[in-house]
């Protein structure tokens, strides 16, 4: 299996480089000047399913039994055991409105396992990967999430839904935690930010109501850096939840979002 690992990277890493350069070299240079919303929302969205068709098409093509489950459709059960889970662009909105905080996300599951995660962020000029148990990276340098800070010194990352309801809870949750940390920012990628809990630019992150193309990949790049990442206590990451920190500032979290009942709408 380690030789399938490497093999599953270097494809990752391989279609996370082609969609890159095809998302920051082929982005409409009106895009962001747009004057209609639909239109606008319109070329992204072919983007995304471009960039999503390019992955697909590219490790089909190479491993043509694997399942895939990608953001914009993609949904094939395949026979081989693993399983391609794809964000063609996540950080839709900062790519519509030309923001550089947007990942190309791929990670590969095998018997359900999380075995390889690669978050390319093409204006940034970094890529995070990471293989199960042997650590995880950006670009060549190794990933150590540092010690935790005390809760009243935490930088925080989280994001928004889409939908109204759940967006006023979200924002009383972020009521009650900031008077209690040092900050918090919305980044606008559930990728961008699990790799930033790995390279210590965030202490912490958690969001409600993520799908497993937005944390597949950073959720491994993260836990291989040594954060915990998590949902409700017990739990993995998921759409009621996700949780990333290191270890000590990832219980306390996870506890307050509890008692603050972050999970529910
Ligand atoms: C979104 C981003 C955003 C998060 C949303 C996601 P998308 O993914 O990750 O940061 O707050 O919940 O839906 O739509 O840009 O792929």
């Amino acid at each position: 299996t380690d030789q399938l690992k490497a093999e599953l990277l270097e494809l990752a890493l391989e279609a996370a480089d082609r969609a890159g350069a095809f998302l920051r070299d082929g982005r409409p240079e009106d895009l962001g000047v747009a004057a209609t919303k639909t239109s606008a929302v319109d070329v992204v969205t072919e983007m995304d399913i471009a960039s999503e068709k390019l992955i697909t098409g590219f490790l089909a093509d190479r491993r043509p039994d694997d399942g895939f489950l990608g953001e914009e459709g993609a949904s094939v059960e395949g026979s081989s055991g693993v399983e391609w889970v794809i964000d063609p662009i996540d950080g839709t909105v900062n790519y519509l409105y030309g923001r550089p905080a947007w990942a190309v996300s791929i990670a590969a599951r095998k018997d359900g396992e999380t075995v390889v995660g690669v978050v390319q962020v093409p204006m940034q000029g970094e890529t995070f990967r990471a293989v199960l148990g042997e650590g995880a990276f950006v670009d060549e340098q190794r990933l150590k999430v540092g010690a935790a800070p005390a809760f009243g010194q935490a930088l925080l990352g989280t994001g928004f839904g889409y939908l109204e309801e759940r967006r006023v809870r979200q924002a009383d949750v972020v009521r009650q935690l900031i008077p209690q940390v040092r900050d918090i920012r919305r980044g606008g990628s559930a990728a961008i930010d699990l790799c930033d809990v790995a390279m210590g630019r965030l202490d912490a992150y958690y969001e409600r109501g993520l799908n497993p193309w937005d944390f597949a990949a950073g959720d491994l790049i993260a836990r291989e850096a040594g954060a915990l990442v998590g949902g409700r206590p017990g739990d993995g990451p998921s759409g009621e939840l996700t949780v990333a920190a290191p270890p000590g500032l990832f219980e306390t979290l996870q506890g307050k979002l509890e008692d603050l009942g972050a999970w529910h709408d």
